[in-house]
């Protein structure tokens, strides 16, 4: 079976470059959709605690008969939690939900700069890392500024800053300050949430490789080194975006790419949201 490479992070572990996304899939699916993409050899599954589904996503898990270890499983904690103590509480909720002793990645989901407990909330991060119930500790919607603001203030830098990053939104100046500071960057909706169907650039490159436009988006994700989440509730969808490891973009391919840089962004700007 086919597996996803995996990238080296900061903190000497390593996460599995290609995952499943499982946001607004619903609970009472997600097992069935988690153990199936297991099967078809996804080893790394993204939740949070907003999706509402991280049972579904630990059930899943057990389904799948892969031992626990073979997986990388993330969660976050939500804007509401932040601060010290609601989040420790928040961890511990989200660990029972999931039916699990430890995460692979912990992420804040936002700074919320607004509510000024990112920080904090950051520091308690590195608590839970400490006591090794969550591997690795990251961060999400992080604009170098925060990160500044991390690094002036605490002693861990994230292991990873997951962004919205797509074909329409690429994330330069984030893509570079992540890998000057050996943080890894992690597309969420990497597809654009669906609007790579009838982008005639990313027909023309699918047609030319005998793929589909979801596929070269993903390829896309994977050759600017970024670790990729796409999200499906179909089985087969969820199939069809692993499939993504027996072709390669060439400069053409990547430099017409680039030219659907827009600005346009699915989700709110991390610094209002
Ligand atoms: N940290 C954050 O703030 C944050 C925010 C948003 C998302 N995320 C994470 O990132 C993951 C992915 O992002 P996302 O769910 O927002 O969007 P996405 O993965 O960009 O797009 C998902 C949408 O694209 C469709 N789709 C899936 N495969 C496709 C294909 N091959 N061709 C055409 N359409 C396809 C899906 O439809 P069907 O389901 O009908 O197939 C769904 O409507 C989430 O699930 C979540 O884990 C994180």
């Amino acid at each position: 079976m086919t597996l996803a490479p995996s990238l080296s992070l900061n903190d000497g572990r390593s996460i599995p470059q290609l995952g499943l996304g499982v946001y607004k899939v619903a609970d009472s699916a997600t097992d069935a959709l988690v153990a199936g993409a297991i099967d078809a050899g996804y080893r790394h599954i993204d939740t949070a605690t907003l999706y509402r589904n991280e049972r579904g996503v630990g059930a899943g898990v057990r389904a799948s008969g892969v031992p626990r270890e073979e997986l990388f499983v993330t969660t976050k904690v939500w804007n509401t939690e932040q601060g010290r103590d609601a989040t420790l509480h928040a961890f511990d909720t989200s660990l029972r939900q999931l039916g699990f002793d430890y995460v692979d990645l912990y992420l804040i989901h936002w700074p919320v700069p607004a509510q000024g407990l990112f920080v904090e909330t950051w520091r308690t991060l590195e608590e839970l890392k400490a006591d090794g119930r969550a591997r690795s500790i990251g961060v999400s919607n992080f604009e170098p500024h925060h990160l500044d603001t991390l690094q002036r203030e605490t002693d861990t830098v994230p292991a990873v800053n997951q962004v919205e990053l797509h074909p329409w939104l690429q994330q330069r100046a984030v893509r570079e300050y992540d890998e000057a500071h050996g943080i890894v960057t992690e597309s969420w909706s990497p597809l654009a949430r669906g609007r790579i169907a009838g982008e005639p650039v990313l027909d023309r490159i699918a047609a030319k490789h005998g793929t589909t436009p979801g596929q070269v988006t993903i390829r896309w994700h994977l050759q600017l080194g970024a670790v990729v989440i796409p999200k499906s509730s179909s089985l087969d969808r969820v199939r069809g975006n692993f499939d993504v490891f027996g072709f390669e973009l060439d400069a053409e391919d990547l430099e017409a790419i680039e030219s659907l840089e827009s600005g346009y962004r699915t989700g709110p700007h991390p610094d209002t949201m």
